[in-house]
């Protein structure tokens, strides 16, 4: 239980710059309208530098908090395998979960899928693999739970919020 509320709050910067550009993001996309090699968008409308930034930004500050609140905890649970939980890793997810976003929509312009048609697994899991991945990559040991907990619960809390943000028209579409 105790594992379980930890890889909850460890994912709150991911989920947090995971939601923030679809409040935020709006302006110049960040493929510069330009097309790839097959004559299809890079990325397409639906990703923009405002988006990207406040994602990251949000993921930082968010993880700033909780690294005040359970930080120490947090280092003391799992030092035993070395973990590392620096007051910036916020900023690391966030950057793991819109990158993430960002591969997704590339390889959805890449099977012709217009932006912001539904791409089924990748719309609920893809963000938290990737923001859970960069912080692997930063510092190798990562707890096994929290790969369990969070790759089950996400899609999970993903389809909740979305339908949430729907309803209260923060989002255009349910998914
Ligand atoms: N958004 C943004 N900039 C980003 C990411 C998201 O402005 N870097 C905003 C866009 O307004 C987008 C909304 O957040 O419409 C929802 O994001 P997402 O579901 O990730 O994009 P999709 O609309 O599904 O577009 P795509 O098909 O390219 O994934
Ligand atoms: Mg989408």
């Amino acid at each position: 239980m105790l594992d379980l509320g930890l890889s909850l709050l460890f994912a709150i910067p991911i989920m947090v710059s995971n939601a923030v550009p679809a409040i935020l993001g709006d302006g110049f996309p960040i493929d510069a309208y330009k097309n790839f090699f097959d004559r299809k968008r890079i990325l397409g409308d639906h990703k923009t530098f405002q988006g990207l930034i406040t994602g990251i930004l949000s993921g930082f500050f968010s993880g700033v908090i909780v690294w005040i609140i359970v930080g120490d905890f947090m280092l003391n649970q799992y030092s035993y395998i070395g973990f590392h939980f620096p007051f910036w890793i916020g900023a690391l997810m966030g950057w793991g979960c819109n990158f993430g976003d960002l591969f997704g929509s590339f390889v959805k312009r890449r099977f012709n899928l217009e932006s912001g048609s539904s791409f089924p697994v990748f719309d609920q899991m893809g963000y938290i693999l990737f923001g859970l991945l960069w912080s692997w990559i930063a510092f190798r040991v990562l707890p096994w739970v929290f790969w369990l907990t969070l790759l089950i619960i996400a899609p999970l809390i993903h389809i909740t919020a979305n339908r949430l943000g729907y309803l209260l028209k923060i989002k255009d579409v349910p998914w």
